[in-house]
């Protein structure tokens, strides 16, 4: 299957990009491997036409936002983020005309109608760095409650978590108790976490970063066991760029979506050329305002 697969995305010019928390076989067939943001932009150098996005439709469609002239396809158009659906344009628009002149910041888990509405988008890497340099004291931020909460505790600022309670990802609510079992099953580990976590957990944590930088943290850290606080995908990936290190789940934990991927899915997607991810050109434009102000804002 993988010798098909290599073969006929060669023969149709097409790139393989994969998340982190792809199944370690998607990993393998994949030309990249990154968080949401680094797909994105790496999806705008790479010079073929033709992309095959394996993660979930939140992240196909930011790809195909900020490269329109592209084909985007994707195995299976039912992997979706279930906390990016918690938010729908009309709770946006609702916290909007609550909260007049109050800037809206968005996590890029949303759906592309809700970023169509929001005044900055940003990732799990940056929202602190945006939501700071933000001219105001108080900010709607949404979906994630806990990464509104993060937000919060690190810039000082009064953050709005939209919509509220309902908003977090199932997949990232550990149990703190689990940090002081790896602590305990291994002395010395340094155990990284998602800000998707909750405080809990992250206030046990010896590190809080997005998926990109989890990758980077173990380059600084002596330690040769880490624990992982995020999708069980991250540890294939980790345990490849760090070999000698070690790399332990916190606790099992998978994300349903991601995995509806697999290497058969990826084989017909290329032998069916589908299924295409199309998005209206007026909601491109819209969405991809917000897009650009956080790279203007990030400098
Ligand atoms: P990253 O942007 O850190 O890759 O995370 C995406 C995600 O879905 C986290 O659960
Ligand atoms: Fe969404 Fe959570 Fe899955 Fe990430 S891990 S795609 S936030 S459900």
């Amino acid at each position: 299957m993988i010798d098909e697969i290599l073969k006929l995305k060669k023969e149709k010019g097409f790139v393989l990009l994969a998340h982190n928390y792809q199944l370690p076989e998607i990993q393998e067939v994949a030309d990249f491997v990154g968080d949401s943001l680094q797909l994105a932009l790496f999806a705008s150098k790479v010079p073929e036409r033709n992309i095959l996005f394996l993660g979930v439709d939140f992240m196909a469609e930011l790809i195909k936002a900020l490269n329109p002239d592209k084909r985007v396809i994707v195995p299976d158009p039912g992997a979706t983020c279930p906390m990016a659906n918690t938010l729908t344009v009309e709770i946006v628009e609702k916290f909007k005309e609550e909260f007049p002149g109050v800037p809206f910041v968005l996590y890029v888990n949303s759906r592309i109608e809700c970023k169509a509405l929001a005044d900055v988008i940003c990732t799990s890497a940056n929202a602190v760095e945006i939501v700071k340099k933000l001219p105001t004291d108080t900010v709607l931020f949404g979906p994630d409650k806990n990464l509104a909460e993060y937000v919060a505790e690190r810039t000082g600022k009064k953050v709005i978590p939209v919509p509220g309670e309902e908003g977090f990802c199932p997949v990232h609510q550990f149990d703190p108790s689990s940090v002081d079992r790896v602590r305990e099953a291994f002395p010395g580990v340094k155990v990284m976490v998602h800000p998707e976590c909750p405080k809990a957990v992250r206030d046990k944590a010896d590190f809080v970063g997005s998926t990109g930088q989890m990758e980077k943290y173990p380059t600084k850290e002596p330690s040769k066991v880490f624990a992982v606080g995020t999708e069980s995908g991250m540890i294939h990936k980790l345990s490849k760029v760090y070999p000698e290190k070690v790399f332990v789940p916190l606790e099992e934990a998978v994300c349903e979506n991601m995995k509806r991927n697999t290497l058969e899915k990826v084989l017909h997607a290329l032998r069916e050329e589908r299924t295409e991810i199309v998005l209206p050109k007026d909601l491109i434009e819209k969405a991809k305002k917000p897009i650009l102000r956080m790279f203007e804002l990030l400098g």
